[in-house]
C-alpha cells in the first residue's frame, strides 16, 4: 500500500543527493564521542574496487553502509564495508563472506539484492541494491500515523521476504526494525545477513572464503549473535537455533508494528493470536517457518481502522 504523497522517484534523479554530499561531514554524521576507534576512515569520494563512495547510509554492529557509484555499470548501489577496525581480523572477514553468501541465496523482491562481493586492498565489500527510503525503525520512531492496512501490508512483505530466506535454508537471526528497509514507494526490503546462519551449504563458488558452519568464531570475537529484545529464548540461552528463532523475532516486530497503528485499541483477535503464536516460548508451538506465517497473514481479513476504532 503506497502512503499518500510519496510517488516513486527514480533513484537516478537524485544522484547528487547520494554522491555529492558529505565530503565535509555534517555535524549529525560525525560519530558521537564513543571512542576514537569508532571514527571511520571511509570517506565519500574514496574508491573501493570499481565503486566510488557517496553518503554514509548507516552503521550497525558490524558494517558501514555507503551509497556508492558503480563506475562500470554506471548505477547507484549500497556498499557495505567492514568497519576499518575489523578489516585485519580474519574471522570477521570470513563472516563477511558468509553474509554475502546468505544474502545472495535469497533473491526476492523483499530482500535487498546482492550484486557483488569482493575485496579491494584487503577491504571486503558487499555491493547490493540501494534502498531509497528509511528503516522500519525510523518509520516507527517518526510516529507518523500508520494505518492498519499499511501495517498489514508491511507484515506480509516481511513474511514474504523471510519465507524466501527460509526456503533457502537460511536463518536470518537478526530480524528487527533496523534491518527492515522501507522504500519510498512502500516496498519492504530485508537487509543485514551479518549473523545469518545457513542450515546447509551448497557448492558455493568461493570455497576458499567459506567459513566454518559453526558459530564459535562469532562468539570468540565477542560478537553478540542477535539483538536481546528480539531474541527467542533458545537463542538468548545459547541453544540450538533454527528457522523458528526468526519467527519469534518477527513476532516481537509485529507487536511493535500493530502498536504503531492509531488508534491501537481493538486489534482483531485473529491478529493478536497470530502474534502470540510467533512468541511462544516453546519453538514447537510457533509457526514452523516464515512460509507458514506468510500463509496465516495472507488469510487474515482486512483490518480497517474503523473496526479498530469501534473495538
Ligand atoms: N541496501 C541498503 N540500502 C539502503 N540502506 C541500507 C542498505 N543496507 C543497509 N542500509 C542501512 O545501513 C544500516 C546498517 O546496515 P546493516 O546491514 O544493518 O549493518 P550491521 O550489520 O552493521 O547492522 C541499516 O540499518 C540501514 O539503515
Ligand atoms: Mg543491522
Amino acid at each position: 500500500m503506497m502512503p499518500a504523497g510519496t510517488a516513486l522517484r527514480p533513484i537516478e534523479a537524485s544522484r547528487l543527493t547520494w554522491l555529492g554530499a558529505d565530503r565535509a561531514p555534517r555535524r549529525w554524521e560525525v560519530p558521537r564521542a564513543r571512542g576514537v576507534a569508532l571514527v571511520e576512515p571511509y570517506r565519500s569520494g574514496q574508491r573501493i574496487s570499481r565503486y566510488v563512495l557517496g553518503k554514509r547510509l548507516g552503521r550497525g554492529g558490524m558494517g558501514v553502509v555507503h551509497a556508492a557509484h558503480d563506475t562500470r555499470l554506471d548505477r547507484l548501489v549500497a556498499l557495505k564495508l567492514l568497519p576499518s577496525s575489523l578489516v585485519a581480523d580474519q574471522e570477521w572477514r570470513h563472516s563477511f563472506w558468509r553474509e554475502a553468501y546468505c544474502a545472495s541465496l535469497a533473491a526476492h523482491p523483499h530482500v535487498a539484492m546482492v550484486f557483488d562481493v569482493g575485496e579491494a586492498d584487503e577491504i571486503p565489500f558487499l555491493a547490493m541494491e540501494l534502498v531509497d527510503g528509511q528503516s522500519l525503525k525510523a518509520l516507527l520512531a517518526s510516529q507518523l500515523p500508520l494505518d492498519a492496512a499499511r501495517a498489514l501490508a508491511i507484515a506480509r512483505m516481511i513474511a514474504g521476504g523471510l519465507a524466501r530466506v527460509h526456503a533457502q535454508g537460511v536463518v536470518h537471526r537478526d530480524i528487527k526494525p533496523d534491518n527492515v528497509m522501507v522504500a519510498r514507494d512502500g516496498t519492504i526490503k530485508l537487509v543485514d545477513f551479518g549473523i545469518a546462519k545457513p542450515l546447509w551449504w551448497t557448492d558455493a563458488p568461493f570455497a576458499e572464503h567459506r567459513p566454518q558452519q559453526d558459530d564459535h568464531s562469532a562468539s570468540r570475537t565477542g560478537r553478540v549473535v542477535g539483538t536481546a529484545a528480539y531474541m527467542a529464548p533458545e537463542q538468548a540461552y545459547g541453544g540450538e537455533v533454527d528457522l523458528r528463532a526468526d519467527i519469534y523475532a518477527t513476532g516481537v516486530l509485529l507487536r511493535e508494528l500493530w502498536g504503531a497503528v492509531r488508534p491501537s485499541r481493538g486489534i482483531p483477535a485473529d491478529l493478536a493470536a497470530l502474534v502470540q503464536r510467533c512468541l511462544e516460548t516453546d519453538p514447537e508451538r510457533r509457526f514452523p517457518d516464515a512460509g507458514a506465517l506468510q500463509l496465516a497473514l495472507g488469510g487474515l481479513k482486512p483490518w480497517p481502522p474503523s473496526r479498530a476504532t469501534a473495538g
